[in-house]
C-alpha cells in the first residue's frame, strides 16, 4: 500500500533541492502532485514530464509563493484541476546571506517575504479548502539556524524562526478541523543553496555532525512523507529535526 494514494499535495519550490526530491517522493507513493517553481522555468517543466511516469495527475506551475494574490489564485486553480487538496508542503526558500552591519532592507525584506510570507499566503488559501474537508496536512520548511541561529544569516534566522511560531499558532487553530501542521527543520543538506558555501566552512560543519556527514535531499523528503501521511495522524505543531544530531 503506498502511503499516500489518493491523496493530493501541493509543494512550494520543487524545481530543485529538496522539493525536487519530495515532489518525486510524494508521486512514487501515490500522490497527486501539483508543484511550483519561480526562476527555473526549464527544470520546472522537466520535473513535470519526469513525475508523469508515476501514473497519478502531475502539474507544475509558475507561481511566486511571496505573492499573496498569487498563492491564491494557485490553490484555487488547483482546486479546480484537481478537485481537492490534503497536503502543503511550504518548502520555497531563499538565502541572502550577510552580516548584521552589512545587510541591506532589501536582503531583509527579500528573504522575509519568500520564506516566511509565502507560509502564510499559501496556508491561508489552502487552509479554507481543507476546512471545509475536515483534514488536511501542512508541512513547513524551517532549518536549524531557525532554531540556533547563525552569524551572517540573521534575515534567514529571522524566516525560519518565524515559520516555527506560525506553525505552532496554526496548529493550534487548525488542530479541532482535523488539519495537522508540523515543521522540519534540516540541517545541512546537499542542494545548490548549499553548494555556493565556502568548502573549508562545509568541512567543519561535517566535524561537528554526530552522523559525520551532510544531509541527502532524500533523507529530508522521508521524513516529509511521514509527517504527510496517515502515520503521523497524531503529531501535530511538532518541530522534527532532519540534520544528523547537529542541533
Ligand atoms: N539545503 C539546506 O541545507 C537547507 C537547510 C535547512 C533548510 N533548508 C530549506 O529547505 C528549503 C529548500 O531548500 P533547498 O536547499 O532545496 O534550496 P534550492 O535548491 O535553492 O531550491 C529552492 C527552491 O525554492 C524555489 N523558490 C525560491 N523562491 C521562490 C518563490 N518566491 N516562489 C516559489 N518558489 C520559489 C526555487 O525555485 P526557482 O529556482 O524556480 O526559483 C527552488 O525550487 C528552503 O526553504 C530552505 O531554506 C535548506
Amino acid at each position: 500500500m503506498k502511503l499516500l494514494e489518493g491523496k493530493t499535495a501541493l509543494i512550494t519550490g520543487a524545481s530543485k533541492g529538496i522539493g525536487r526530491t519530495i515532489a518525486e517522493k510524494f508521486a512514487e507513493q501515490g500522490a497527486n502532485v501539483a508543484f511550483t517553481y519561480l526562476s527555473s522555468v526549464e527544470k520546472g517543466q522537466a520535473l513535470e514530464k519526469e513525475l508523469q511516469a508515476y501514473g497519478t495527475t502531475v502539474k507544475g506551475y509558475r507561481s511566486d509563493a511571496s505573492k499573496f494574490e498569487e498563492a491564491e489564485k494557485l490553490v484555487n486553480e488547483i482546486v479546480s484541476e484537481f478537485g481537492t487538496l490534503d497536503i502543503v508542503v511550504n518548502n520555497a526558500g531563499i538565502t541572502k546571506d550577510g552580516l548584521l552591519l552589512r545587510m541591506t532592507e532589501e536582503q531583509w525584506d527579500d528573504v522575509l517575504e519568500v520564506n516566511l510570507k509565502s507560509v502564510f499566503n499559501v496556508t491561508k488559501a489552502a487552509s479554507k479548502i481543507m476546512m471545509k474537508n475536515r483534514k488536511g496536512a501542512f508541512i513547513n520548511m524551517s532549518s536549524v539556524v531557525g532554531v540556533q541561529g547563525n552569524a551572517g544569516q540573521a534575515n534567514y534566522a529571522a524566516s525560519k524562526a518565524g515559520i516555527i511560531g506560525f506553525s505552532k499558532s496554526v496548529a493550534k487553530e487548525l488542530g479541532s478541523r482535523n488539519i495537522r501542521t508540523n515543521v522540519i527543520a534540516p540541517g545541512f543538506i546537499r542542494t545548490e543553496m548549499t553548494d555556493v558555501l565556502d568548502p573549508k566552512v562545509v568541512e567543519g560543519w561535517e566535524k561537528d555532525i554526530p552522523l559525520k556527514r551532510a544531509g541527502e535531499t532524500e533523507d529530508v523528503a522521508n521524513a516529509c512523507l511521514f509527517l504527510a501521511s496517515d502515520l503521523a495522524s497524531y503529531i501535530n505543531g511538532q518541530v522534527l529535526s532532519v540534520c544528523g544530531g547537529m542541533l
